[in-house]
């Protein structure tokens, strides 16, 4: 152990320590802004400068480690100037207009510099003007090089965590910048979309391409019939910026909310989550039966952000893919044939939104292959952080509206449905159905919790109707790569693989609220996922009544050609990198 002090308090912290933790156990707060634990500590931004007695310099506090007797000041008159000057320089290379910022009230230089009571600029304002700024603003993911601090987080992120390296250092001196490595346009990279950059950007350097004006159009279009899904996971989340607890975030309260925003009909992801288990999960024991499962196995295909990885990264790959549709998608094609009859209405006259908790799902409703000939399944995707904009823009509190159910059918799920929204969820959800379809009896619903994982890699084996399942779950790209080389160098078997992009899966998706505290949120949220499953009435796939219905009356029984027509897709029908 090492002892120090730290502003005329005794601190007793494990050797290798920074300042900053050791501050933070002490419950002394070091205002940072490029610091990301274990993935970010280059000491960028230097607004976390401390003095330490003896030192003639200003020390880090993020990337400095303790030492035995050090006498550290963290708010003396040095220090305040230090941290003061250090903030007004970085303002000095940022477009500090707040009121037009996405990030406004959630940026972390905004609350520093207002925390520091900065009321002025006192350096001249020198914007990176002129650089490659020409951003392609189609592409669903945005880069603002005048908001950029050029903390290196994206850089760090998308390398360490999501194995891409889609940004570098640009340029030198004052014109330094992050652009798109290797001197690309973004929509010519590999750019999976799953948002993981936007999520640990501290300010308004990156955010999605907004198409909230886009909805508002649509709400207002007496031509239209507008038909809004929500996904699994972004009912733990969308109250979070809405002062909302989780408890009180109900999708009773959502439906109410998008009721009041315009929406004709409210319904839910989770009807086709169930639906893509009926599908994915038939697809998977016909390979496995079929013994297409001997060299690879079958990966899941309801993340985009995976999907596009695998086809960029191994794109020989590709047929291991499942061919379903992802929820989002089998929703839009079922609402546009089945709904469309049911509730009476012209196919062509629905206009399908989905409020996601991901940006990839954005680039995948554009994708030529997920269309019929009603047009595309999906017309317009807003992430969750979008929607809470909206809410805002009209000044709704949810907290005030009363719960009122979604609409039927479409609005009916299960408990499995639900955990789609987090790592492990796919793959319980599929093993839940795969079982009954197997033995004719449903399991334990909690037999196949081994599955449930935070961020990395789980692997484990079930025995179902005497056949050995040999199964994995994977999340974040990084994670992934390793499963992936491993496999190919024949170190590891299985039959069936759940991949999702984000860590901690949709739960932690690129388009879920962002937390100004720098809090990794997939936890909880997952845990409130795992309640909202204990606590459902029906928990397997296969006894959604209305999925059922479906099948009955419309799509004949899981594979059948009309389901293949409206459920499955050619993932082989469009390339990386995608020209969005
Ligand atoms: S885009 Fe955001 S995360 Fe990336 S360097 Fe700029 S400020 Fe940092
Ligand atoms: S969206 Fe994901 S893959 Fe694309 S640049 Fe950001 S972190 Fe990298
Ligand atoms: S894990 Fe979820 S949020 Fe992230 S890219 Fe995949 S589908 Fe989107
Ligand atoms: S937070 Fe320490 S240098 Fe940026």
């Amino acid at each position: 152990m090492v002892t120090l002090t730290i502003d005329g308090q005794t601190v007793q912290v494990p050797e290798g320590t920074t300042i900053l933790e050791a501050a933070r156990q002490a419950n002394i707060r070091i205002p940072h802004l490029c610091y990301l634990k274990e993935i970010n500590e280059i000491a960028a931004c230097r607004v976390c400068c401390v003095e330490v007695e003896g030192e003639r310099a200003m020390v880090t506090a993020c990337n400095n480690p303790v030492l035995e007797g050090m006498v550290v000041h963290t708010n003396s008159p040095r220090a305040r100037t230090t941290r003061r000057v250090n903030v007004e320089l970085i303002l000095s290379q940022h477009d500090c207009r707040c009121a037009t910022c996405v990030r406004s009230g959630n940026c972390q230089l905004q609350t520093i510099a207002n925390d520091l009571g900065i009321l002025d600029l006192p350096y001249q304002t020198q914007l990176p003007l002129g650089l490659r700024g020409a951003w392609t603003t189609t592409f669903p993911l945005f880069h603002d090089y005048n908001k950029c601090i050029k903390c290196m987080r994206c850089v760090q992120v998308c390398d360490k965590v999501q194995s891409l390296s889609i940004w570098d250092v640009a340029s030198t001196g004052s014109r330094t910048t992050i652009d798109v490595s290797g001197n690309r346009v973004i929509k010519d990279s590999d750019c999976a979309l799953c948002g993981q950059c936007i999520t640990h950007c501290p300010v308004g350097g990156l955010r999605e391409r907004d198409d909230t004006q886009r909805a508002f159009a649509a709400l207002a279009d007496p031509n239209k019939i507008t038909v809004v899904q929500v996904a699994p996971a972004v009912r733990a989340s969308w109250g979070e910026s809405l002062g909302l607890k989780r408890e009180e975030a109900t999708m009773e309260r959502m439906a109410a909310t998008l009721r009041r925003l315009g929406f004709d009909y409210v319904y839910d992801t989770n009807f086709t989550a169930d639906l893509t288990i009926m599908e994915e999960g038939s697809e998977f024991l016909h390979r496995l039966k079929s013994g297409g499962l001997v060299r690879w196995p079958m990966f899941t295909s309801c993340c985009p952000g995976w999907v596009r990885f695998l086809k960029s990264q191994y794109p020989e790959l590709t047929n291991q893919l499942s061919t379903a549709k992802s929820p989002q998608q089998m929703f839009g094609s079922v609402a546009k044939t089945w709904l469309a009859q049911k509730l009476g209405v012209e196919p062509e006259k629905i206009f399908c939104v989905s409020i996601m908790p991901c940006v990839a799902k954005k680039a995948e409703s554009e994708l030529p292959t997920m269309a019929t000939e009603h047009g595309p399944d999906v017309d317009l995707v807003l992430t969750t952080r979008e929607l809470v904009r909206m809410i805002r823009a009209d000044k709704l509190n949810p907290a005030l509206l009363p719960e009122e159910p979604m609409d039927s059918p479409m609005g009916t799920h299960t408990g499995a449905a639900v955990i789609f929204g987090a790592t492990g969820g796919v793959m319980e959800a599929a093993l839940r159905t795969a079982s009954f379809l197997l033995t004719g009896e449903n399991p334990d619903p909690d037999a196949f919790r081994d599955v449930r994982t935070g961020p990395g890699l789980r692997e484990v084996t079930y025995e179902i109707a005497g056949i050995p399942v040999r199964c994995a779950v994977v999340s974040g790209l990084g994670n992934t790569r390793k499963l992936i080389q491993r496999l190919k160098a024949g170190k590891v078997h299985y039959d069936f693989v759940e991949v999702m992009a984000c860590p901690g899966g949709c739960a932690g998706g690129g388009g879920q609220p962002i937390s100004v505290e720098d809090e990794e949120l997939y936890g909880v949220r997952g845990e409130r996922l795992y309640q909202l499953d204990r606590e459902a009435p029906i928990r397997y796939s296969h006894e959604n009544p209305q999925v059922q219905a479906l099948y009955q009356e419309f799509l004949g029984a899981p594979l059948s050609e009309r389901s293949e027509h409206l459920l499955h897709t050619d993932h082989k029908g469009w390339s990386m990198p995608n020209q969005l």
